[in-house]
């Protein structure tokens, strides 16, 4: 059971995205599998360019997208995967753009503009999301952060399997709200939740990521 992991923050080390899905692995790890993380802010890579070269009649090949550049190794890799889990940030509302890059490359050679609509990719694989973000869970309904989540969603369920969604909210931004632009939060309530729900949250991924891992 091999399991890819993307991280989507450009923040590597110990911020939220990349904690919650270093829990997931772990628990990915305590169902047997292996696991890598990819960090998508080391790579030099763009989203798709339209060049519809997985769309054409003549392509020799299914599911392979054509732009060769730092994600290409890494959609290799994916062809064998047997789970996959995206982490990002919530920047404006969606994912990070290295995200959102990663989720055309990926998904895009596997879908078929054919009246079935079937995937390309040859297997169905456990998918999930993990979004971490400022707002607090009201304020993300309220602004339909959501709706935007569930297209997301489907299109991994379409492309690859089921996707589970952990939604992380009311996150840590800084380690030291002195130092940086703040007053519109309360940084006592941020540390408190940091402490207090934050740890839930990485229990939740470990526990996410235990199950993503479980064969099927
Ligand atoms: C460019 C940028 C845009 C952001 N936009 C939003 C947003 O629209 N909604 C939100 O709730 N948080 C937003 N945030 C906050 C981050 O989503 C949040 O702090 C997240 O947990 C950061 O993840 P990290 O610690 O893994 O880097 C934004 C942060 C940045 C840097």
């Amino acid at each position: 059971m091999n399991v890819i992991a993307f991280n989507g923050s450009p923040r590597k080390e110990k911020w939220n995205t990349v904690t919650l899905l270093d829990h997931a692995l772990a628990g990915a790890v305590s169902a047997g599998a292996d696991t890598r993380l990819v960090h998508l802010y080391d790579l030099n890579f763009s989203g798709c360019i339209s060049c519809f070269s997985c769309k054409k009649i003549s392509r020799k090949e299914d599911g392979v997208c054509a732009v060769q550049d730092d994600l290409t190794p890494v959609l290799d890799l994916v062809r064998n995967a047997d789970a996959l889990i995206v982490g990002t940030p919530v920047y404006y509302g969606a994912e990070s753009a290295a995200t959102r890059a990663l989720i055309e490359r990926l998904c895009f050679p596997y879908n078929r503009y054919a009246k079935d609509r079937k995937s390309l990719f040859p297997r169905r694989i456990n998918t999930a999301l993990i979004y971490t973000m400022n707002v607090s869970n009201d304020i993300l309904l309220e602004w339909g952060y959501d709706r935007h989540f569930s297209i997301t969603r489907g299109a991994l369920e379409k492309c690859f399997g089921p996707c589970e969604l952990l939604l992380c909210t009311d996150t840590l931004q800084y380690g030291d709200y002195d130092k940086y632009e703040s007053e519109m939060f309360d940084r006592d309530a941020k540390f408190r939740r940091h402490a207090e729900v934050f740890p839930q949250d990485c229990r939740r991924a470990f526990e996410l990521g235990a199950r993503v891992a479980a064969s099927r």
